[in-house]
């Protein structure tokens, strides 16, 4: 990706017509790595067209199998998996590889990767992922910053309980129990849908799986899967991204292709704020906003179903021009404010104070060139740049490309005077 790209936004005006939402990164990422487990051709629809989609498809090759796309949909020949290592540069690229243990390790019996360091958003520790393939008789080694992890004789189910609903923990013993001896249960896993998603699709290869949205998920080995045919659920966090820029444009959407069940963290406090959000059938959700919103007063991130930490960048900017003060609680991570000092020079009144940020609604704010330092941040800033005055220059868009398919576009065709140079 060329990162002297940028996207330039004439902001003020309103968003109005139709989009549809693509395919969910956090659901296709996992579920790729699912497919590593059935012996042949896994067949994914509606997988997104993104730099973390492609990075994970690259990780596939490497471990010998087939990934090719045409269009949305992506397949992979898992016939033959001659490899268990996940390159340095590709873990680097994209730590959530991380999922990508739990299936490899399955399938073959052996995964080296290296360490995924922290990212943008903090420390990323995977110190329940590791602890729980161990109770299933993993051997991890760690050394010079690579983790060597072997079953000899396969791994064996477990009771394990998690001291975090960790998304990506819950979705590597998924991957580590379903062709484990015995039975697994997970106790305090992690209920989003990207969960159940995974699930569908494991059970349609043949797992054995009951409680997927719950918080305890009970898993009996199978010895062997089958590929399947699946299609990946729609991305929330990009239908609420595109919620929030209609609404901060005072705006009128109708979104399709999403799930509106998957939205009930957020879609009530955009009703509090004083938008107009009808959801029905066949997937679609309408939301309009004549007049300037009015700020919820505490907004407070939480595991699914409460407010997800991935909307809260872009929140923050659709109540910078709210009237009224907001105060977010970050509960989840511990360095995911990092937008705000970007919203500042578009001309928001944000304060900080480690996990709190605390919006004072502004009437106006005035284009500026901003930088974009992690995906849904960068979300934020075309957010708030779509509302702003004037022009404003958005650089740093290989962030944003990891989960939102080709903004401009999808924002030109509702209105937005947005392109990429
Ligand atoms: C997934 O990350 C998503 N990524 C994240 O989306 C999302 O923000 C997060 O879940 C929470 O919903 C993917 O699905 C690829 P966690 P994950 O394990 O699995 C701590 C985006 O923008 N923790 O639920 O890494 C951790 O430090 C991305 O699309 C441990 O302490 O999230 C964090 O504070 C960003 N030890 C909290 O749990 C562990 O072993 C949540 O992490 C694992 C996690």
């Amino acid at each position: 990706m060329d990162n002297r790209q940028k996207l330039i936004i004439n902001g003020g005006r309103r968003l109005e017509g139709e989009l549809s939402v693509h395919g969910a990164k956090n659901s296709a990422l996992p579920l790729l790595s699912a497919a590593v487990l059935a012996h042949g051709e896994t067949v994914l629809h509606n997988c997104p067209c993104l730099t973390d989609v492609d990075a994970a498809c690259r990780i596939l090759s490497k471990l010998g199998c087939r990934c090719q796309r045409s269009g949305s949909t992506v397949t992979v020949d898992a016939a033959n998996v001659t490899g268990f290592e996940i390159p340095d540069t590709l873990m680097r690229e994209m730590r959530s590889s991380i999922v990508f243990l739990g299936a490899v390790l399955g399938r073959t019996g052996h995964c080296r990767l290296s360490f995924p360091g922290g990212c943008e958003l903090g420390a990323r520790p995977i110190d329940l992922h590791l602890s729980a393939l161990e109770q299933m008789g993993a051997e991890i080694l760690e050394e010079h910053g690579y983790l060597d992890c072997t079953a000899t004789g396969g791994l064996h189910g477990a009771k394990i309980t998690l001291s975090f609903p960790s998304v990506g923990a819950t979705e590597n013993i998924l991957l580590a129990a379903v062709t484990a001896k015995g039975y697994t249960e997970i106790h305090n896993a992690a209920r989003e849908p990207e969960i159940v998603d995974l699930t569908e699709f494991l059970v349609k290869c043949g797992a054995k799986i009951r409680g997927a949205g719950e918080s305890v998920i009970f898993i009996e080995g199978t010895p062997r899967l089958e590929p399947c045919e699946h299609s990946v659920i729609p991305d929330r966090i990009v239908a609420g991204t595109y919620l929030c820029a209609a609404a901060i444009t005072h705006g009128e959407i109708i979104l399709t292709h999403c799930d509106p069940a998957h939205m009930n963290g957020f879609i009530p406090v955009l009703e509090s704020m004083g938008a107009r959000v009808y959801t029905y059938g066949g997937g679609k959700i309408y939301l309009s906003c004549k007049k300037r919103l009015s700020a919820p007063p505490t907004v407070r991130t939480m595991p699914y179903p409460g407010f997800p930490t991935d909307i809260q960048a872009p929140f923050t900017a659709l109540c910078s021009t709210a009237e009224g003060t907001s105060v977010f609680v970050e509960t989840i991570f511990e360095n995911r404010f990092r937008h705000v000092s970007e919203l500042v020079r578009l001309g928001a009144s944000v304060k900080t104070e480690g996990r709190v940020c605390v919006v004072q609604g502004v009437k106006t704010l005035s284009g500026a060139k901003v930088c974009a330092a992690e995906l849904r941040g960068g979300a934020a800033l075309i957010v708030a740049a779509l509302a702003a005055e004037g022009t404003s220059e958005i650089t740093g868009l290989e962030y944003i490309d990891r989960g939102y398919e080709s903004p401009e576009t999808a924002l030109r065709s509702v209105g937005a005077d947005i392109k990429r140079a």
